[in-house]
């Protein structure tokens, strides 16, 4: 096994206190959309609360908070509807091909997804029995990170890779949250892109992105992006069972956003693997009828790779379902195992 990065140095790293609150805003259990609470009205921007800049060891930028006479995404406020971006236009060979998004929602009990999308999932789950609980396992450990994350004070959330914004996804974990906080959803697919911009266009604290993440200052610029989030603040950065489609030098890419981001700015990352000899093979075997981005399965020594430009908070890299496992809920209970995961702070 190569080496593993850096956990952060201290047991209590940047945003302890925010890790105390983290543990108690814990609210287990995935929501539906329907479930999601009305955000409160006309809260003020993201500027209003303390954020991971005044975690200790941290360094704000100069002049991050200066007033400007446009209003910026920061001190927006929350009610303002949300930049959009132009819908995207799916092409029919999209809707006769199986994508991972889709899939991935039909595997998790939602209702965005298509005939050719739910003959792969009943194909996986012939062949890997697990697979379901693979993927609920993966979306529970977004939720803790985004809770974690929350508490640590991270008010805004760029999302590489989202799938279907339901079942329990970002904004869903933040309005339980009452925070307040942004969400701006990027992916690829466009029909999950679609989906998600219907779903969320009457929300004013996120957006949904079509677009590859694979193109940085594409994600950046997007009005989705850029116009929601305030990039000169600390950013949660989350990469959840998405760098497997990134099949060449994913670390560049890690590197390049964690780079252009703030200071204080978080990663939450999930990445598929196949060193559970009862998971992997069976699943790379399925999706590899994904057109676009067929996975790439990576071991924990490459995953930590990824995350050499990260303080891991405790327990650093870990399967999915033991990064801090709700309570009643021990680790190490979950019969399939296919995701590496963790979450830190950039250096
Ligand atoms: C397994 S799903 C994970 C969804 C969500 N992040 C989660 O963990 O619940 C992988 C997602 O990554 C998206 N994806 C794959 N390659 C991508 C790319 N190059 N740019 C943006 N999204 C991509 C897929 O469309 C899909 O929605």
């Amino acid at each position: 096994m190569g080496e593993l990065p850096r956990r952060h140095p201290s047991v209590a790293p940047v945003g302890l206190t925010g890790r105390a609150r983290a543990e108690a805003v814990a609210a287990p259990g995935p929501l539906t959309f329907a479930a999601v609470p009305a955000q409160p009205a006309a809260r003020p921007g993201p500027t209003a609360r303390p954020g991971p800049a005044a975690r200790p060891g941290s360094t704000a930028r100069p002049g991050t908070t200066a007033p400007t006479e446009e209003p910026t995404p920061a001190t927006r406020p929350a009610a303002t509807p949300a930049p959009s971006d132009a819908a995207p236009a799916a092409t029919p060979e999209e809707f006769e091909q199986p994508s991972s998004a889709r899939v991935y929602d039909y595997l998790l009990g939602g209702a965005a997804h298509g005939a050719v999308d739910r003959a792969l999932g009943d194909r996986l789950k012939c062949s890997q029995p697990g697979v379901v609980e693979l993927a609920r396992e993966n979306r529970a450990f977004l939720r803790r990170a985004v809770r974690f994350l929350l508490a640590a004070g991270i008010d805004q959330f760029l999302d590489l890779g989202s799938g279907v914004p339901t079942m329990g996804n970002v904004h869903e974990v933040v309005a339980r949250s009452r925070s307040g906080a942004r969400v701006a959803y990027t992916d690829v697919d466009s029909i999950a892109a679609l989906h998600g911009q219907h779903l969320l266009a009457a929300l004013p604290t996120a957006t949904y992105t079509a677009v590859d993440i694979a193109d940085v200052d594409a994600v950046l610029s997007a009005p989705g992006v850029a116009g929601l989030l305030d990039l000169r603040r600390p950013v949660g950065l989350l990469a959840f069972s998405v760098l497997q489609h990134v099949r060449e030098d994913a670390a560049s890419l890690v590197e390049a956003y964690l780079r252009r981001l703030a200071p204080g700015s978080a990663l939450g990352l999930s990445h598929f693997t196949d060193d559970d000899p009862r998971t992997g093979t069976a699943i790379e075997t399925e999706t590899a009828a994904y057109p676009r981005s067929v996975p790439r399965p990576r071991s924990r020594a490459e995953v930590a790779a990824l995350l050499t430009g990260v303080d891991l908070v405790d327990p650093g890299l870990v399967w999915a379902d033991e990064w801090r496992p709700e309570p009643g809920r021990p680790a190490g209970g979950a019969e399939a195992r296919g995701h590496w995961a963790a979450v830190g702070f950039r250096q």
